[in-house]
């Protein structure tokens, strides 16, 4: 097997992996080096696609201020935000904002030159950041991966998967396993810092707004490092995803359409939401989801409707361009049109749980971005939080390594050299259709995990996995990218299910038929692995 070693690791290349990767490049002198992996081409994630935009609480905006921004947050969060989080992202959006200017990032701007603020659903002032109209994701990404690519410093491995984190006998990541999916080589690479930036796990479920590389890989990654995961079952389903027949990677329809003036209606055009919150198409994204879906089965329909047609014509036109132009590819004129719209798994709350420095349980093992708890969204994500988590995170953990000695491992331990042999050796494999196994395993989270949860469909859901496991039979090595794909997606999905079984209550986006009530006090949840079995930590 090859070897390498880089002071550095990041795994990911949305947002969160792109800018830490410039940022620490810019900060610190790094003996052996940065690598960038990422299991498509550069660019491709969930931060590509994003489009509603980015807060930012700037410090020469009168009408807003951190204080509000952390009240709405917490609140929005159901109980279980950290104060202490929320105040410190909050308190570096301007610094992050003017620095990703600095990169050349170009937000919308009027007439005046002045930024343009837009609002999203439970966010009391207009505070949101966009970039392109409706493309924020794209703009910002477009900038920090041509960066990435032209840095000699960075070298950067696409189409490359984290197969297994190196972890030795005291507890420490050493390194990483990859695999080229080009190739199909693996790569011993030995690092003293290895950053988490893998994104979401929407494709775990069967309606989603998460491309196909969300598949959790992070997380499956740092469980079975034995790394403290938390909240889990928190899985937000966004209101608004474009329900076009047989559509089940589903094309987003901003909040910000709604933050505009959109309202829901059912197919005689008749408005809802006035009968589920005082804030309507505004209220928090968990409570216009849960209402959506109650209005589609109380209707026995697959989707309702998104009335756009009271936004002026030429405002439509230039504030959502994309939206525009995908509805009307689909035979939609957004002006004129009711758009069929259904929710759809789109943002993972919980994830690898770190501290502010981006310090997960495990000494040298990082994670930012989506990928994280780091206590910011709590049991249910404000509209446009995740992208200003992801740079703030990004920034303070290439500052967190300015002060590190990163030497890379000279020696590894006996534990380290038997994992590593499990991957040298060459077995013979079949293939598998794992497309089939995917759907299976997305219809069977969709109802059995999804929206509406309860002991009934969560237990059977394990148990339907527990068949589809034995269909694939790979415990290690895997024959290419997607087998190690799906080989995370059934470990995350257990994970995810079991953390639900446990809350007996309802709480922002975790919402169980058996236990409608909240409990009076936010508990988190915490999983991690314990000599070999998953076990909470209480
Ligand atoms: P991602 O951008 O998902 O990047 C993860 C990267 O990790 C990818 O490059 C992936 O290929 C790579 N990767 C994963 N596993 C492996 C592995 N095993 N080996 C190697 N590489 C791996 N948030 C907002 O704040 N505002 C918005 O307007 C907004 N709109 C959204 C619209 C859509 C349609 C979606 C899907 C999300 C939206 N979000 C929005 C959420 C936000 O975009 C994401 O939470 C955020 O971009 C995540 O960034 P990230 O860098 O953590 O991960
Ligand atoms: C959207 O534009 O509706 C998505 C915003 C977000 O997920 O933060």
């Amino acid at each position: 097997m090859k070897y390498s070693k880089y002071s550095v690791v990041i795994i990911g290349s949305g947002i969160a992996g792109l800018y830490a990767a410039l940022k620490i490049e810019q900060q610190t002198h790094l003996h052996d080096g940065i690598l960038l992996i990422t299991k498509s081409k550069l660019g491709e994630s969930n931060s590509r696609y994003a489009q509603g935009g980015m807060v930012a609480v700037m410090k020469d905006n009168k009408s807003d201020s951190t204080e509000s921004h952390i009240t709405d947050t917490i609140k929005a969060g159901a109980g279980l935000s950290e104060f202490n989080t929320v105040k410190f992202i909050s308190e570096n959006s301007d610094a992050v904002v003017k620095d990703l200017l600095k990169f050349g990032v170009e937000f919308d701007r009027d007439e005046n030159n002045n930024l343009c603020f837009t609002k999203e659903a439970a966010h009391s002032v207009r505070r949101i950041l966009h970039s392109g109209g409706d493309a924020t994701g794209k703009m910002i990404e477009k900038v920090l991966t041509k960066d990435v690519s032209e840095n000699p410093n960075i070298d950067v491995y696409e189409q490359t998967v984290a197969v297994e984190l190196l972890i030795d006998s005291k507890q420490e990541c050493k390194g990483l396993i990859v695999f080229n999916d080009l190739t199909k080589e693996y790569e011993t690479i030995y690092s003293s810092a290895v950053i988490l930036a893998t994104g979401g796990l929407g494709q775990l479920f069967k309606y989603t707004t998460n491309p196909a590389v969300a598949t959790g890989d992070g997380i499956a990654l740092a469980y079975n490092a034995g790394a403290v995961l938390r909240d889990l079952e928190f899985i937000q389903f966004h209101p608004t995803a474009l329900a076009i027949d047989g559509d089940e990677n589903r094309f987003l329809i901003s909040e910000a359409v709604r933050g505009e003036g959109a309202k829901l209606v059912d197919a005689d055009g008749i408005e809802f939401m006035y009968k589920y919150h005082e804030n309507r198409e505004l209220a928090p994204r968990d409570i216009v989801t849960r209402a959506n879906y109650n209005e589609m089965i109380k209707n026995k329909v697959d989707h309702v409707y998104l009335n756009a047609t009271c936004i002026p014509k030429e405002k439509l036109a230039e504030r959502f361009p994309n939206i525009s132009r995908i509805c009307s590819e689909n035979g939609i004129d957004i002006a004129h049109d009711f758009i069929p719209v259904a929710p759809a798994a789109h943002y993972s709350m919980g994830g690898v749980k770190t501290n502010l420095e981006g310090e997960t349980s495990i000494k040298g093992l990082y994670a930012i971005g989506e990928v994280a708890s780091t206590g910011l969204h709590g049991g249910n994500r404000l509209a446009s939080n995740s992208l200003l988590e992801c740079v703030v995170c990004a920034f303070k953990v290439a500052d967190v390594l300015k002060n590190k000695e990163l030497k890379t491992p000279k020696q590894i331990d006996s534990d380290l050299k038997a994992v590593i042999d499990k991957y040298s050796k060459d077995l013979l494999m079949e293939e598998i259709d794992i497309d089939i196994l995917k759907h299976e395993l997305q219809d069977i989270m969709w109802r059995g995990a999804g929206i509406l949860r309860s002991q009934k469909t969560l237990t059977t859901a394990l148990e339907e996995i527990s068949s589809l496991s034995k269909k694939f039979p790979r415990s290690v090595k895997c024959l290419n990218k997607e087998e190690y794909e799906f080989k995370n997606m059934l470990i995350v999905s257990k994970l995810i299910i079991m953390a639900a079984l446990d809350r007996k209550e309802s709480r922002g986006a975790h919402y169980r038929l058996d236990y409608v009530d909240t409990n009076e006090t936010g508990v988190h949840s915490l999983i991690t692995k314990a000599e070999g079995e998953l076990s909470f930590v209480r």
